[in-house]
């Protein structure tokens, strides 16, 4: 059974609670056991994992690299600026699909470029939740076509 790598960065635990407006009043847990739904009926599995610290996502991308098939990440403000998360996801060649609840390309100036884009096989953004969901069809879509 293929394997998913669910990943969620920094302040992605207060999905809930963060600015309703931008992210939507859903907690990242029951994102995630929607997530593990449509996973399952895919016939597939979804493993997750939210840190706020970068090099523990760096480490788990690095731990799960040879039993994952592929990766979706929501790397939060990390997006912006982390060029050694960038680095681990290029280094495992892991399909990933790069998602963002809200549409950063319209919100602020630092938002609005992500370094983690060019090294991702697709990006997802401005869908909420539902944006993981259509991250984890269309990847397993493309690992099994
Ligand atoms: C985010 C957008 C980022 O700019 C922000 O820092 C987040 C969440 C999103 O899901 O829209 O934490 O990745």
């Amino acid at each position: 059974m293929l394997h998913i790598l669910v990943l969620n960065g920094p302040n992605l635990n207060l999905l809930g609670e963060r600015d309703h407006s931008i992210y939507g009043r859903r907690t990242l847990d029951e994102i995630n056991a929607e997530i593990a739904e449509r996973a399952r009926e895919l016939g597939v599995r979804a493993l997750f994992f939210q840190s706020n610290h970068e090099g523990d996502l760096i480490d788990k991308i690095h731990a799960e690299r040879k039993s994952s098939a592929g990766i979706i990440i929501n790397p939060g403000a990390l997006t912006h600026y982390s060029y050694a998360l960038r680095d681990a996801i290029e280094a495992v060649r892991l399909p990933t699909v790069e998602v963002h609840l809200s549409d950063i390309s319209s919100r602020e100036e630092f938002r609005r470029r992500s370094v983690l884009s060019d090294v991702a096989w697709k990006t997802v953004m401005g869908k909420g939740p539902q944006g993981y969901i259509d991250a984890l069809e269309a990847l397993v879509e493309h690992l099994s076509g």
